[in-house]
């Protein structure tokens, strides 16, 4: 694989880097303890010359039993919202942060975040979207690389390197707090808004 970049420094796409080249190199990583704990490795999923990417956090219950990014009741939420934003799912990429489920749905630990990392630097460099949209605070500190809190950073698009990020609230989070809710569908909104403002990056054949 080759040598990793930090996302926000780069401007112009990088060689081509094939989605399953990456996910060869990952085999059967156990560059952490979750390899131990996990049912299936969840890479992601998705169009790979997509002009959006959603990044959440790690998979969950349902993710580790089926190896497939929010295909549980976050996920439902996730398609209704794109949806608001004239997107299918199958129109964008969809990833995590880190792609083994951590015991119990507990929190990333830092350790792994940076074991996973490279991985996910990768599939973006891959797929070099137009769009970031990150879902909660993990996600959000990985691709913008600051510790402000997801509440003061959603609900605009910040720029890094070739990128725009958009960090909205986890749909997993906007089901237990619902005034989350129609702030998230805001954000999606302003998505769709944005791309129908923005032509279409290199290679992205115009699409939506
Ligand atoms: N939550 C996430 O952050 N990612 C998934 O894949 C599922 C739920």
């Amino acid at each position: 694989m080759p040598v990793m970049h930090i996302p926000g420094h780069d401007h112009q796409k990088p060689q081509e880097v094939r989605l399953d080249e990456i996910r060869d190199v990952m085999g059967n990583c156990q560059l952490c303890p979750l390899g131990q704990t996990r049912t299936n490795l969840v890479f992601g999923v998705g169009n790979p010359n997509a002009r959006v990417m959603i990044v959440g956090e790690g998979p969950g219950r349902n993710e580790d039993l089926q190896g497939e990014p929010f295909v549980g009741a976050a996920g439902k939420n996730l398609d209704s919202l794109l949806s608001l934003a004239g997107l299918r799912r199958e129109d964008v990429y969809i990833g995590n942060v880190i792609k083994c489920r951590p015991p119990n749905n507990r929190n990333p630990k830092p350790e792994e975040i940076t074991a996973c990392a490279p991985f996910l630097r990768e599939q973006i460099r891959s797929i070099w979207p137009d769009v970031i949209v990150c879902l909660g605070n993990f996600a959000a500190h990985f691709v913008l690389r600051t510790e402000m809190g997801i509440t003061s950073l959603r609900g605009r698009f910040h720029q890094t390197g070739h990128f725009a990020v958009l960090p909205t609230f986890h749909p997993a989070a906007a089901l237990y707090h619902r005034e989350w809710q129609p702030v998230l569908e805001d954000d999606f909104r302003m998505l769709g808004a944005w791309l129908a403002e923005h032509p279409a990056g290199p290679n992205k054949g115009g699409q939506q």
